[in-house]
């Protein structure tokens, strides 16, 4: 059956959307309760993926729409032992899982105090996660970060730390809603880059008022002079309910050219695009352990409140939210539950959601399409079913790579429309249909 007709793809806008995942959770809604071990059942528990969010911030940069609250007068610890909770839940049910990659988000999880994040680490080890073994990332701010949360970074044996700078530029920082000592960034990425963490990433966004090509080099270069092993450029988004969305702001669109620009360089400075967002410095090994999660084919336990976890046939978290209010009242109601065996908010993932889900994590976010494996997983051939792979083709957007598919350097450019252009109509309707609070 071919399903999708797409022939053309809309190339008016080249900022429809960043798919980081699919579905996105604005196509989620209260479901009918089920509980954890009905959910799991069918699923295979060697190779998982864990995920622990961080609901807290040091501040609400104006572009973030991220499920977090800034500087919560109490409840942090409150929150810490509901995350005790809810890992023990899950190792009760499934004291076979194995996790074999793991990220903690937020949020900033830095945000914690010193003795909260050791025992946020101490929990996560307990739980089974082998953080010194397999491939992990944590998230961090320039002004959470120390040197004594480095050490425990190193001791615990995570992999790569990724840190928001946005702009080496004050005025730019600011005008982003998010005001950033240079001089306290400047020495916590020092710190950062002399440390024993194997890897660490910088995200600089452009499209920021008053940013221009000489404000973005300057700041490219700086992030270069440390030698991140990755970096990432962001398209600034302005986005509903967030400080610049309700100044009602829109970005002058100067994106592309900036990141043509930056790209650009990145190039020339001995990075690899990855995707339209992530440049890996050439050479940085990448990890090679064999049983490794494969985020096609594998689940994901998400842990804490707006964490999202995923099964074949069903995406879950807790319900969302971008107002402090209501972020607020979710977090406090996850602190104080007991229960955490059964579940009422997520999307099911019929047969179409599952293969529109394998073919836009193949081709974006630096994912390979395999012909074969979407073959081997749905017995059908993804060219027929998804028409627009082959308009991608022919544009040069798409191109083969011994036995996959990936997306060309000019692709990448065009990522964010082609991520939204494979949504399947239902999720686009949920998302349309989503009340944003
Ligand atoms: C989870 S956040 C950052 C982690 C950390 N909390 C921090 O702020 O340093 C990941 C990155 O997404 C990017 N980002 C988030 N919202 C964005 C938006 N609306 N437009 C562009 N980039 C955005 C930012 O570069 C940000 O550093
Ligand atoms: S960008 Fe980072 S620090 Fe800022 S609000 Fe979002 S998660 Fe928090």
């Amino acid at each position: 059956m071919i399903i999708d007709s797409i022939k053309e793809i809309d190339t008016t806008n080249l900022y429809q959307g960043y798919t980081y995942s699919y579905p996105h959770k604005s196509a989620y809604r209260a479901i009918e309760k089920t509980s954890l071990a009905t959910i799991w059942a069918k699923e295979q528990m060697k190779r998982l993926f864990f995920y622990v969010h961080i609901p807290f911030c040091e501040m609400r940069c104006g572009f973030c729409n991220l499920f977090t609250m800034a500087n919560p007068k109490e409840g942090v610890r409150h929150y810490i032992e509901a995350l005790k909770r809810e890992m023990d839940t899950y190792k009760g049910l499934f004291p076979e899982a194995r996790f074999t990659n793991f990220a903690i988000g937020g949020g900033t999880p830095t945000f914690l105090e010193i003795d909260e994040f050791q025992l946020l680490l101490e929990y996560i080890s307990a739980m089974g996660v082998d953080m010194a073994t397999y491939y992990g990332s944590i998230e961090t701010s320039p002004k959470t970060l120390t040197k004594e949360k480095i050490v425990l970074i190193e001791n615990a044996g995570i992999t790569r730390v990724s840190m928001g700078i946005q702009s080496w530029i004050e005025t730019e920082t600011k005008s982003l809603g998010r005001p950033q000592s240079i001089s306290k960034a400047e020495t916590i990425v020092s710190q950062l880059a002399s440390s024993a963490i194997p890897e660490f990433n910088l995200d600089l966004i452009y499209g920021a008022k008053d940013q221009d090509k000489k404000s973005f080099l300057y700041s490219i270069e700086k992030t270069l002079a440390y030698q991140p092993t990755e970096v990432f450029l962001y398209p600034l988004y302005v986005r509903q309910l967030t400080g610049l969305g309700k100044k009602n702001r829109d970005t002058e669109d100067h994106r592309h050219e900036l990141y043509l620009l930056g790209r650009d360089i990145l190039l020339t400075a001995g990075y690899e695009q990855m995707s339209m967002r992530c440049f890996r410095k050439k050479n940085s090994p990448i990890s090679t352990i064999t049983d490794a999660y494969n985020s096609l084919t594998d689940g994901m336990i998400g842990i804490g409140a707006g964490a999202r976890s995923y099964t074949k046939e069903l995406h879950y978290s807790t319900d969302y939210a971008v107002d402090r209010k209501v972020i607020k009242n979710i977090i406090s109601n996850y602190s104080h539950t007991d229960d955490f065996n059964t579940i009422s908010y997520g999307i099911a993932l019929n047969d179409w959601e599952q293969k529109t889900r394998f073919v836009i994590k193949s081709v974006t976010d630096g994912g390979k399409l395999s012909h074969q494996l979407y073959q081997t997983l749905f017995g059908t051939d993804v060219f027929q079913e998804f028409e627009i792979l082959q308009v991608l083709l022919d544009k040069e957007w798409l191109e083969k790579e011994q036995e996959n598919y990936t997306l060309s350097l000019k692709g990448m450019c065009y990522e964010d429309i082609i991520g939204p252009a494979l949504y399947s109509d239902d999720v686009k309707s949920l998302m349309k249909n989503y009340i944003w609070r």
